[in-house]
């Protein structure tokens, strides 16, 4: 999937339009070699027009010899002799102007080739993995956690994430990340046989960091109409563009919520400590064991975990016999922080919440995820970790459910 590095919003948006469906945006150099860490497969890093000259030769040149099957294609708003030797001598396989969007398609589509070319026949596509964020209760945290959770995998740009608002008649994903969707899950409706990633890929909303977004539809009644073979649909073309999607819930096994909990690799369950959610929860869990839902891959988050009620996380795990994955304080500054656009793991890294949020995360992928700023090493491929586990079909049994 090609990668484009700029860092200015309104030209990546610009320019992903004019590469392949599923191309990906980060804003700086360190992300793209971070991403390439985690894509081996990757075969073409496109260098925005708002990077300065030497910012996109050095690039170009740290790939030369890093990466020689990765092809690279310089943007930049105007072209003179000059620029195209140095950019040759770097190593840039192509040097095209911004506003020639033909061009761009080319040179992409010239480096695919080449890719398959040095490659050879074959090369399987790597499947990315469903999270679910689940709660039988409403005003749990299950819109916030998905969200910062998301982010935190996202890792900065590294890899590549699709968060999806399940919660299909009140979603409040786009309004707590501050987006404006132009089109969401309606737009997919009736496209149970045709879906693919080029149709979806015009649903998606992008957030600033590099996180897209599947929102909820604007009003209540076309829950009805998002069938869960739809749900699956695009749960199982997300997996061929992403590294991981995380899905956020209603609060209730819905069929189309089933139908997604039936699609995930790793669920996370979010409780408060009072009495009502914990019963709830209990319940919850004994019916994903009974439908055998991420059987082993159950990961319980405690959110507002310091409310002084007498219940501690201990007692938690015991009443719900399963142990306490993490733990998130109240705290003002995770509502301030979603309130005003950006999400407490982008906004405050070093934030308690923040850290716990992302030890989850790390414990989802297997691998550790850094706090966002720079990163020299490369991590492990999440990729690498775990089986990819699927169970039967939903269909089969999930009457009875629906709420
Ligand atoms: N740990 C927390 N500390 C403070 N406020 C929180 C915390 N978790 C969630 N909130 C706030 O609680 C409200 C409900 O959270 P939300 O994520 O929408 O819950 P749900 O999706 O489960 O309905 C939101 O206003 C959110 O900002
Ligand atoms: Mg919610």
């Amino acid at each position: 999937m090609p990668v484009l590095v700029e860092p200015d919003p309104t030209t990546v948006a610009t320019l992903l339009a004019a590469m392949p469906a599923g191309a990906h945006g980060v804003n700086a150099p360190d992300r793209m070699l971070a991403w390439l860490d985690q894509h081996p497969d990757e075969y073409v890093v496109v260098l925005g027009p708002s990077l300065s000259v030497d910012a996109a030769l050095a690039a170009c040149d740290e790939l030369r010899i890093a990466r020689p099957t990765v092809s690279v294609v310089l943007v930049a708003d105007a072209l003179d002799t000059s620029l195209l030797t140095r950019a040759m001598k770097a190593g840039a396989r192509d040097v095209v102007q911004s506003d020639d969007v033909a061009a761009i398609g080319t040179a992409i589509r010239q480096a695919h080739q080449l890719f398959q070319a040095l490659r050879g026949p074959g090369g399987a596509v790597q499947l990315g993995r469903v999270i679910t964020v689940f709660s039988p209760k409403g005003g749990v945290g299950k819109t916030t956690m998905a969200v910062n959770l998301a982010l935190a995998l996202t890792e900065g740009g590294a890899r590549k994430v699709c968060l999806v608002d399940l919660d299909l008649a009140f979603g409040d994903v786009a309004i707590t990340m501050q987006l404006f969707p132009t089109h969401s899950i309606e737009q997919a409706v009736g496209s149970e046989e045709s879906l693919d990633m080029a149709l979806l890929d015009g649903l998606l909303t992008r957030h600033q960091d590099s996180l897209m977004v599947l929102a909820a539809p604007p009003h209540p009644d076309v829950r009805e109409r998002v069938t869960p073979a739809l749900v699956l649909r695009i749960l199982r073309t997300l997996r061929e563009g992403f590294d991981f999607v995380v899905v956020d819930t209603s609060p209730s096994f819905d069929d189309q919520v089933l139908t997604a909990l039936d699609e995930t690799d790793e669920c996370v369950i979010v409780a408060t400590l009072d009495v009502p959610t914990l019963k709830n929860v209990k319940v919850a869990l004994e019916t994903l064991e009974m439908l055998d839902i991420a059987s082993g891959h159950r990961h319980l988050l405690l959110n507002r975990a310091d409310d002084a009620v007498g219940i501690g996380a201990d007692k938690v795990e015991s009443i719900l016999g399963m142990p306490v994955s993490a733990q998130v304080a109240t705290s003002i500054d995770i509502a301030a922080a979603t309130n005003a656009g950006t999400p407490i793991v982008v906004g405050d890294p070093r934030h308690p919440s923040s850290e716990a949020i992302r030890a989850l995360a790390a414990a989802l992928t297997g691998a550790p995820v850094a706090p966002p700023t720079p990163i020299t090493g490369a991590e492990p491929a999440a990729s690498a970790l775990g089986d990819d586990k699927r169970s039967g079909s939903i269909f089969r049994r999930k009457k009875g459910f629906a709420s």
